[in-house]
């Protein structure tokens, strides 16, 4: 049933707002921290196979549910629309009280075109296809065919509007992912007549004109390619960016970017959520279209940043190792970190503490969660468990500079941070000749000499930093819980619990949420 009230602008609908250097997401007008997962590629297509995730999601602590809504299942045949699964997926998302970002498996989805529907797939000579060097064409739609984003835009707009009828009111949607990892794989660029048309042509003045206007600030990926080729304002791809494999890789930047914005543009006229794209990441040892070509990555993000005004959140997926490099990356030129998707394991469950407590993110969503067995009793869920009372916290203090968040291991056994005016030197935790091998949490300043930590395996000495005391030392230390906001205290942590007062401890035994209180002499 529609929600006959429904205002597209009205107050509380899901938006994103600046507070100090972060950018949050706020839901029914108050800050909120997407403690999320995305669900397989499959499981959301039956409503029955749904039944006991959703309970699932709950016991894992989840809040958000990162779902796909397909093209193929919402517009089967032209212009007939069917959003029966949509609205069961929203009722049963409301009933066990999660929120959802949907995911638009439209044009593409890991840079193949698998979701399109059948009278899509079927007609090449309307929705032209990308045609590789060699001259094979393949199942994937060109960017460059206006009749391409034009179909899809339909669709996502359709969308659009129906989540605004029904959903307008309640915002169990918060967020929309436009496509999956788009790009194109197993070749660097299109090399349709009409792609080879475009990249023979002049560079779109749009793109020079941001080049010039951000020149100082680019990627330095960018902006070396740019400066090599001579800075030129005006000419072909091969002229402002050079010849190669890197030009292909931007040029199809560009037009991924465009395509996108053409995408979300549509959809946000019909209702205005906050829309991000997804990167399948690159690795240094390849070329453009090992991974695909002209996807959201840090080293093209100026493409994309010139080439959308409807997106608001590049985005990686990261599976790689290097997962505190990734999220740097991914906060440069503005960008606010949100992770779609990563590791659900052990490792992940760890990372979350990372992202959100050093980069101020709006959240996470590891992938694949309903395939987890024993919810309750996985790292993720313990994490999670720490994180939902520890939001209110982390949201208050975003922005602010007051947050740290950190990864330690045998490679990187400490950290040193300046917070909450002293200097603190977090290492991996280590008593009676027993060390931690790997330590993770996140430290927040919440007052005048006043911090709260969580997470497992590390120990935090105090130094005076800039406050110019002689001596630094802990007041207190205490265990406890967040229950509605409050905090509780549990044992104060003493002798052993805190290496006879030397430092703040957390055992690697579990996930602790502790408070210290530390004292300065002059
Ligand atoms: C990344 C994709 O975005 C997901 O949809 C899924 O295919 C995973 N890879 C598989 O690991």
């Amino acid at each position: 049933m529609a929600d006959q009230a429904h205002n597209r602008t009205n107050e509380g609908m899901p938006q994103l707002r600046r507070q100090g250097s972060a950018t949050q997401l706020i839901v029914d007008g108050s800050p909120f921290l997407v403690l999320g997962g995305e669900l397989r590629n499959s499981s959301s297509s039956s409503i029955e196979y749904m039944q006991p995730i959703w309970q699932r999601m709950r016991d894992l602590n989840i809040n958000t549910v990162l779902t796909p809504v397909s093209w193929e299942l919402i517009e089967p045949t032209e212009g007939g629309f069917d959003f029966a699964l949509v609205d069961d997926l929203l009722r049963d998302a409301r009933s066990h009280d999660l929120r959802l970002i949907v995911l638009w498996f439209g044009s593409w989805k890991n840079g193949m075109s698998s979701y399109i529907p059948l009278w899509v797939k079927q007609d090449i000579g309307r929705f032209p296809r990308v045609q590789l060097h060699t001259g094979e064409v393949i199942e994937v739609l060109s960017t460059v065919a206006e009749a391409n984003w034009q179909a899809d835009a339909r669709a996502f707009a359709a969308l659009m509007q129906h989540i605004a009828e029904v959903d307008g009111n309640h915002h169990t949607v918060i967020m929309v992912q436009v496509e999956n990892e788009v790009g194109l794989l197993g070749d660097t660029r299109d090399h349709s007549e009409a792609a080879n048309r475009a990249y023979a042509g002049p560079v779109p003045q749009a793109l020079l004109a941001y080049l010039q206007a951000h020149r100082a600030e680019l990627v330095p990926e960018i902006r070396q390619r740019w400066e090599a080729a001579g800075a030129k304002t005006s000419g072909s791809w091969e002229d402002v960016f050079g010849a190669g494999p890197v030009t292909d890789e931007i040029f199809m930047a560009w037009n991924y970017a465009r395509y996108l914005d053409n995408v979300a543009a549509a959809g946000k006229a019909a209702y205005a959520l906050p829309m991000f794209v997804n990167a399948w990441l690159s690795n240094p040892e390849g070329t453009p279209g090992d991974w695909p070509s002209g996807g959201p990555l840090p080293h093209v993000m100026d493409i994309w940043l010139a080439g959308t005004a409807q997106i608001d959140m590049l985005t990686p997926d990261i599976y790689q190792p290097n997962f505190a490099a990734w999220c740097q990356k991914y906060t440069q030129r503005g960008n606010t970190l949100f992770i779609p998707e990563m590791h659900p394991n052990q490792v992940g469950a760890r990372n979350v503490f990372y992202a959100i407590g050093q980069h101020d993110a709006i959240g996470t969503s590891p992938f694949a969660v309903d395939s987890l067995e024993l919810p309750e009793q996985t790292p993720l869920s313990k994490s999670y468990a720490v994180l939902q009372q520890l939001a209110p916290v982390i949201l208050a203090h975003q922005g602010s500079r007051a947050t740290a968040g950190f990864l330690l291991d045998s490679e990187q056994p400490s950290v040193i941070y300046q917070l909450g005016g002293y200097e603190l030197e977090i290492s991996l935790d280590e008593i009676f000749g027993y060390k931690a091998d790997i330590g993770y949490g996140l430290i927040i300043a919440t007052g005048s000499d006043t911090f709260i930590g969580a997470g497992s395996g590390f120990r935090v000495a105090f130094r005076p930093g800039t406050s110019g005391a002689a001596l630094v030392g802990i007041g207190a230390v205490d265990e406890g819980e967040y229950r509605a906001g409050q905090w509780l205290a549990g044992r104060r942590l003493n002798g052993d619990e805190n290496d006879q007062g030397r430092c703040w401890r957390f055992s690697n035994q579990g996930i602790a949420i502790e408070r210290c209180t530390v004292y300065r002499c002059a």
